[in-house]
């Protein structure tokens, strides 16, 4: 069996989502199970070359995996022979002159999104890309989840009639940083450096209404940074003039509304960190991570109101889980196979960068229609 090896330049690996998600999860996992077996049944080799500010921590994290690449210095890994692809999982505001550089090294890109802050660069590193001719995706990992497949698979098999209305809840209590660690960096928090949630999310449900749903027509919003205060990596404080939590109404084609509360600062109450339902006339869903729980209209009670007696009814037993029928591996990772088999293939790979203009098209509306306290039209975007 022939054995190709594919050099990824990975940027920002000692981060959250770069370690865990990308390195560990997906291109680690790749190797574990022995490649990635191509159409013409060569095996696809991911060989990782880490890229980050410390010497330290990426010297630490080869040898914890028994990898031998790694640098500091970006432009001496793209020049390194045998790297294709250049990965991204750095802080969002520096993603754009990384990724710049990778084009103008002659590498494919593969990034976690927000492509870029804002839409003009996010278009304008699309139109790059194209005219250099590299292969460009972006992480859209959330329509890779078991219970949003599950949901997806519904919708596509007629079982809700006429979609009616999504809501979707999103969030928990980012810990503040005084008296409990936070769990998120603290650049989220601060406006200057990127952060946001509105920045941070709006990609998703981009992808996520129009991926499983339909099409987004207008979005209206009202952000809040409901923790002025929080305190950083150091347990120094800092100022957070990021939101920290965002309540978004969109209008779907076909009448659809789409309502979504995205929140740091709410605890959870729910089975899972996200869950969408969806409302139709021949039936509703409600999906989260992993799960996805349907009611069909000839299974739906028929509450009365009546304030002066306890719940009558046990409204949670009355749903039914919808199977699995199939092995659902890590998004992430499914999503790096597809994107190093539209590279190594040519395989097709819907998720562009012109999809990530998408969802940053979206989050910069958002915030847009927060400051302005409007509903604003959601404008097809032109390549
Ligand atoms: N797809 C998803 O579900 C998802 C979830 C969380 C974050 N993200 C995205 O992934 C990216 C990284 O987020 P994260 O939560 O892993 O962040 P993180 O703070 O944990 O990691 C950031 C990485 O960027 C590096 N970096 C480069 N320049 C930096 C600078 N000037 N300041 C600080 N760090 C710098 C850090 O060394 C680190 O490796 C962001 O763009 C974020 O939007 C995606």
């Amino acid at each position: 069996m022939e054995r190709r090896s594919i050099g990824i330049v990975m940027n920002g690996v000692t981060g959250r989502m770069g370690y865990r998600q990308h390195l560990l999860r997906s291109i680690l996992g790749i190797r574990e199970r022995g490649g990635l077996r191509l159409a013409d049944g060569t095996v696809l080799w991911p060989e990782p070359v880490l890229v980050g500010r410390s010497e330290a921590k990426l010297r630490e994290l080869a040898e914890r995996h028994g990898l031998t690449e790694w640098t500091t210095d970006l432009a001496e890994a793209l020049a390194r022979p045998g790297t294709e692809i250049y990965f991204d999982a750095q802080v969002t505001s520096a993603r754009v002159d990384a990724i710049r550089a990778a084009v103008a090294a002659g590498k494919h890109v593969y990034t976690e999104k927000p492509t870029a802050e804002g839409l003009a660069d996010a278009l304008a590193l699309a139109r790059l890309a194209e005219e250099a001719g590299v292969k460009h995706g972006v992480v859209q990992d959330k329509l890779f989840l078991p219970g949003l497949l599950k949901l997806k698979r519904l919708v596509d098999g007629g079982f809700f009639g006429r979609i009616l209305s999504v809501r979707g809840e999103f969030g928990y209590w980012v810990f503040e940083g005084d008296w409990q660690e936070a769990q998120r960096p603290s650049w989220n928090y601060r406006d200057e450096d990127g952060g946001g949630i509105i920045l941070d999310m709006f990609c998703h449900w981009r992808y996520v209404l129009e991926g499983i749903v339909a099409p987004l027509r207008s979005v209206q919003v009202l952000g809040a940074t409901h923790i002025p205060e929080r305190f950083d990596e150091d347990g120094k404080p800092y100022q957070a003039t990021a939101d920290d939590a965002a309540y978004g109404i969109f209008e779907l084609d076909g009448g659809i509304v789409a309502q979504i509360n995205s929140s740091w600062t709410t605890r959870v109450f729910r089975d899972e960190l996200v869950e969408f339902q969806v409302d139709g006339t021949e039936g509703s869903a409600v999906a989260g991570l992993r799960r996805c729980r349907v009611q069909h209209r000839s299974m739906t009670p028929k509450p009365v109101w009546n304030p002066d007696l306890p719940a009558t009814e046990d409204f949670r037993s009355q749903w039914q889980e919808v199977p699995d029928n199939a092995d659902f591996d890590n998004g992430f990772k499914t999503q790096w196979e597809m994107f190093l088999r539209h590279v190594a293939e040519d395989a097709p790979f819907p998720w562009d960068f012109y999809a990530g203009a998408r969802g940053v098209q979206l989050a910069e509306l958002a915030l847009r229609a927060w400051r302005e306290g409007r509903r604003l039209e959601v404008p097809e975007l032109s390549r």
